[in-house]
C-alpha cells in the first residue's frame, strides 16, 4: 500500500515533470518580443500578447518611456509570463528589453532552468547575446537556439552553426532545417520525424500558422515545393547526416550542446515545433546549491530565493515587489516562513502572480514558479526564505559593471537620508556601489551596466529620500575582481593604467579604461587572476 508520504512524493514528481521554466537571451531587435507574443499565442494567453507588444513600444521610445516611468515612479522592467501548453505549465522569466537594465537579466538567468538563445539569421551572434551567454555558461544552463527572421535574407545556416560552435564553444544539433530563405522560405524539415513542415504565409502571423506536414518521400511533394528547393533540402539532409552529430540530451542539459531551430517569429513559422521540442527536451526544475548541499526540487519543505526586487510596480501604492523563485516544496498563501539573512519569521500574505501589468493573488506555487512578494524593506537580492531546516541558497553573483561615477550629496544636512538611500538601492540591486581606497574620498562610486541605471538611482534618491545628487563620471569601462583578494593584489606589485577600488564587501576591484589596458595588465602579471563575475560576499 502506498503511504501518504509516498503519494505526496509521487505528486510532487509529477508536478515537476510537467513544469518548464526559461528566459530568452538575445540582442535588441532580434525578435524577443515577437517570439514571446507568439509563444503566448500557443499557450492560449493571446489576450495578453498585446500587453507584451505595448511594453516593447514603451521601451522603443526610450525618453518617453523614462518620462512615463518617472511619473509613475519607476519601473516595469520585467515580469514573469506563465502559460500552459499540452499539459505543461511554462514559466517564461521575461527580462527587460532595454539593454541598460541587463544587470536584471543576468540575475533573472540565475533563477532560470533553461535559456532560449534567439538570434537574427542575418546578424548571427551579437554583443548582448554573447554577454548573456557567458552568464548562462557560468550556470551551465541548457541553451535552445532559435534562429529567427528566416523570412528575410540571411546568412547560410551552416555558417551560423559554425559561428556558434567556434565562438561559444557549444556543439550544435539542428533539430530542424530550413527550406529556402528570405522570400523563398517555405518551412522546415523536422529531423526526428523526417517530415517536412510547410507553412502558409500570413501577414504578421496573428494566428497560429497553418502548416502542411508531409513525409520526405511523399510524391505529392512536387505540388508543394519547388524542385530546386527540394533538391537542395535533400543535399542538406545528406550533409547533416555526414556531419554525424546525434542529439545528446545529457550534453544539452549540461549546457554543452545546443539544439537549433529555424523559423520566423513574425510569420509564426516554426514556433510551434520549437515549443513542442523545448517541452520534450528542456530541463524540469533542477536542484540548487545551498548551505545543505545541492537541494533537489523534491525536497519536501518550501524554500525559495529572491532574484530580483522591483520598486513601485503599482503607481497607487509605493511598493517594492520581491521576485521569489520557488525551489522546493509547495508554497501556500499566508505561509509563515523563515528569512535566512535576518533570522526573522515572515508571513507571506499577498503573494502575486506577475503577469505583465496584471497582478493576481496566487494561492499556491511549485518549484520552478515565480511569485511576487510585497514585504517592504524586508528583502534583498539573493535572500533565502525557507520552512523546516535552516538553509541558505548560494547568492546571486555580481557582474562586471561598465560605467562608473562618483555620486555626491552636496547638502550635508541630508547625509543620513543619502546614506540610507544609497544602501537600500544597493541592496535592491538597482546599482552596484564601489568605494575608493583613499580614505579622503568618501563619496560612493556608482557602478552600472547602463546609463539609465544612474538616472534611476538619482531620480529615486530625490523622489523617495529627498536628496538631490550630482554625478562625476569616471573614465573607466571595465571592472575585474581579483582572485585571492588584497594579498594577491599586493603580491602582483604595481599595476599601470588601473584604478583600485573596493566593493560592498571590501574586496579589491580593478577598474580599466578599456580592453587594451586590461590585456596589458594580464600580460604583465600572468599570475594575477581577474574575474568579470564575483560571488556575493
Ligand atoms: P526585440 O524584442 O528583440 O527587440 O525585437 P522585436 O520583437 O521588437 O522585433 C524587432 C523587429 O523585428 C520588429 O520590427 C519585428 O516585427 C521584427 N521581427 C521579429 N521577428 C521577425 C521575423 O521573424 N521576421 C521579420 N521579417 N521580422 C521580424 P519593427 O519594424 O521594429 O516593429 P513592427 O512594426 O513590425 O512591430
Amino acid at each position: 500500500m502506498t503511504t501518504e508520504i509516498e503519494k505526496e512524493l509521487e505528486t510532487s514528481e509529477a508536478v515537476l515533470e510537467k513544469r518548464r521554466n526559461f528566459a530568452i537571451i538575445s540582442h535588441p531587435d532580434a525578435g524577443k518580443t515577437t517570439l514571446t507574443e507568439k509563444l503566448l499565442l500557443y499557450g492560449g494567453a493571446i489576450h495578453q500578447a498585446g500587453a507584451v507588444k505595448a511594453r516593447r513600444d514603451q521601451r522603443k521610445a526610450t525618453s518617453d518611456w523614462m518620462e512615463m516611468e518617472k511619473q509613475r515612479g519607476i519601473s516595469i522592467t520585467s515580469t514573469v509570463l506563465q502559460f500552459d501548453y499540452r499539459d505543461f505549465q511554462i514559466n517564461l522569466l521575461d527580462t527587460p528589453g532595454h539593454q541598460d537594465f541587463s544587470e536584471d537579466t543576468y540575475r533573472t538567468l540565475a533563477a532560470a532552468d533553461n535559456a532560449v538563445m534567439l538570434i537574427d539569421a542575418a546578424k548571427g551572434l551579437e554583443p548582448q547575446t554573447r554577454k548573456l551567454f557567458e552568464v548562462c555558461k557560468l550556470r551551465q544552463l541548457p541553451i535552445f537556439t532559435f534562429v529567427n527572421k528566416m523570412d528575410r535574407p540571411g546568412r547560410e545556416p551552416l555558417d551560423l552553426l559554425d559561428e556558434i560552435e567556434r565562438e561559444l564553444g557549444l556543439q550544435t544539433y539542428p533539430v530542424n532545417w530550413p527550406i529556402g530563405i528570405g522570400d523563398r522560405f517555405r518551412g522546415v524539415f523536422d529531423r526526428a520525424t523526417q517530415t517536412i513542415h510547410l507553412f502558409e504565409r500570413r501577414s504578421h502571423g496573428s494566428q497560429e500558422a497553418q502548416e502542411t506536414v508531409i513525409e520526405l518521400g511523399d510524391p505529392k511533394i512536387e505540388d508543394y515545393l519547388e524542385k530546386d528547393l527540394y533538391y537542395q533540402l535533400k543535399e542538406d539532409i545528406e550533409l547533416l547526416s555526414e556531419l554525424g552529430a546525434e542529439l545528446d540530451l545529457p550534453a544539452v542539459h549540461a549546457g554543452e550542446m545546443t539544439p537549433i531551430f529555424f523559423g520566423s517569429a513574425m510569420t509564426n513559422f516554426g514556433v510551434k515545433l520549437f515549443l513542442e521540442s523545448f517541452l520534450d527536451y528542456g530541463l524540469p526544475p533542477r536542484g540548487r546549491n545551498s548551505s545543505l548541499g545541492v537541494l533537489d526540487p523534491t525536497y519536501p519543505d518550501f524554500t525559495g530565493f529572491v532574484f530580483k526586487l522591483q520598486a513601485n510596480m503599482d503607481p497607487k501604492h509605493r511598493d517594492r515587489v520581491a521576485f521569489v523563485r520557488v525551489c522546493t516544496g509547495k508554497f501556500e498563501k499566508d505561509m509563515v516562513v523563515n528569512h535566512a539573512r535576518t533570522g526573522k519569521t515572515i508571513r507571506l500574505s499577498r503573494p502575486q502572480k506577475l503577469f505583465a501589468q496584471d497582478r493576481a493573488v496566487i494561492e499556491e506555487a511549485y518549484p520552478g514558479d515565480v511569485i511576487g512578494l510585497n514585504n517592504p524593506g524586508v528583502f534583498a537580492i539573493g535572500d533565502t526564505i525557507y520552512m523546516g531546516k535552516k538553509l541558505e541558497y548560494e547568492g546571486i553573483p555580481c557582474f562586471s559593471p561598465e560605467l562608473f561615477a562618483y555620486l555626491r550629496n552636496p547638502n550635508p544636512s541630508k547625509f543620513k537620508q543619502f546614506q540610507k538611500g544609497v544602501s537600500e538601492l544597493q541592496e535592491e540591486g538597482a546599482v552596484q556601489i564601489l568605494s575608493s581606497i583613499d580614505e579622503f574620498k568618501r563619496d560612493p562610486i556608482l557602478a552600472a551596466v547602463g546609463q539609465l541605471q544612474f538616472e534611476v538611482v538619482q531620480f529615486r534618491l530625490l523622489s523617495e529620500y529627498g536628496v538631490e545628487t550630482t554625478l562625476e563620471p569616471l573614465a573607466y569601462s571595465l571592472a575585474r575582481w581579483v582572485a585571492g583578494g588584497w594579498a594577491a593584489l599586493e603580491k602582483a606589485g604595481k599595476l599601470f593604467n588601473t584604478l583600485t577600488v573596493k566593493d560592498y564587501w571590501g574586496r579589491p576591484v580593478l577598474l580599466f579604461k578599456n580592453e587594451w589596458n586590461l590585456q596589458q595588465v594580464k600580460e604583465d602579471h600572468p599570475s594575477l587572476q581577474l574575474n568579470s563575475i564575483a560571488p556575493v560576499g
